[in-house]
């Protein structure tokens, strides 16, 4: 299923006129629209499952939203019409990968910010080629495509920037705190609920397109974590109110673009400034681990290129990517 931007639209006039009746006439000049394509649109909201009653000689009214949370028109209208991204918004019922799927159709499509959720992977991906459990329903996966104008060795800002617009959307969503562990993860409790994995196609001199794919847990129990041998991860939703990730995901959507527009405006000060603050990893003892080797020290600060400095007892040492373990838990990963 796929969101227009006649159904977004539409779908922002509806839930507008709270409950009220919405002319057709009305509709068609706000929308500029004909009236032949608002009852298209219409039948369309119907499908991904909006009641919407057509009045003989009156017009339109939204009755209920779809049970579905992620519907693409619902979340296209959740955003804001200030941003730009989330223009065009695929939801596949169960597909491989929402990376490979956003890679394909953005680099055939001129929008920037496409975006591309699953309700269920089959090949969900993480990190160093890790595998990213995904059941259907029980998480949010999503990747979003865009041509961010940067040089390649700046692709961990864009992590960084995604890694903030989770934990802002999160608190205003659903209020919950949650901490930022450098690179890309986030923690619920201490333990890790959310991914985040950006892949860039480029040349030396700039990133070309990149694909930044988030994975959270919304309502895996403990018990479900564990049986897929997952006993340190967690879930943001578990034991609590229900989560709508459709509203989750354009918040992250629309705190991420924020976030990228801000990077590529003062190349990435204010990002680092508010990372570089609250990132729990700065200032804890940290093992290090790369591909090559393991490295144990205090987390000294981030970067200009969103890289770890680690302090150790030679000195300090830079890391551009890797995996890391708080050595002394503390407050900040609540
Ligand atoms: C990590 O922590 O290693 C990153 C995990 C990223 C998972 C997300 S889920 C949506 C997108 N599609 C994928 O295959 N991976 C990312």
């Amino acid at each position: 299923m796929k969101s227009r931007h006649a159904t977004v639209q539409l779908c922002r006039l509806l839930r507008e006129s709270e409950g009220n009746i919405v002319s057709g006439g009305h509709v068609s000049r706000v929308l500029s629209l004909s009236r032949q394509a608002v009852w298209k649109a219409v039948r369309d909201l119907e499908e991904e499952g909006f009641v919407v009653d057509s009045v003989p000689q009156k017009g339109y009214i939204l009755w209920e939203l779809p049970s579905n949370d992620l519907s693409p028109s619902l979340i296209g209208s959740l955003i804001s019409p200030e941003c730009p991204w989330g223009e065009e918004i695929h939801v596949f019922q169960s597909i491989p990968s929402t990376q490979e799927a956003a890679k394909r159709i953005g680099r055939q499509s001129q929008t920037d910010g496409l975006v591309v959720i699953a309700e269920e992977q089959t090949n969900g991906r993480g990190r160093r080629d890790r595998v990213w459990i995904s059941p259907r329903g029980t998480g949010l996966y999503f990747s979003v495509f865009f041509r961010p104008r940067m040089l390649p060795g700046r692709l961990q800002l864009i992590n960084l920037a995604a890694g903030l617009a989770v934990r802002d959307a999160i608190g205003a969503v659903c209020g919950k705190p949650v901490s930022l562990k450098w690179p890309n993860d986030l923690l619920y409790g201490g333990r890790k609920f959310c991914g985040i994995l950006s892949e860039a196609s480029s040349d030396p001199e700039r990133i070309r397109d990149c694909s930044t794919g988030i994975g959270i847990n919304i309502s895996l129990t403990r018990e479900q974590l564990a049986v897929r041998g997952l006993e340190n991860a967690a879930s943001l939703g578990a034991g609590t109110e229900t989560v709508h990730r459709g509203s989750l995901c354009a918040a992250v959507i629309e705190k991420f673009y924020r976030l990228a527009a801000d990077l590529a405006n003062d190349g990435g000060y204010s990002l680092l400034s508010r990372y570089r603050e609250e990132c729990s990893t700065i200032g804890k003892n940290v093992s290090v681990l790369t591909e090559e080797d393991a490295f144990s020290g205090r987390a000294a600060g981030i970067g200009d290129n969103g890289e770890l400095l680690v302090e150790g007892k030679d000195g300090i040492r830079s890391f551009c990517a890797a995996d890391v373990v708080h050595a002394t838990p503390d407050v900040k990963d609540r």
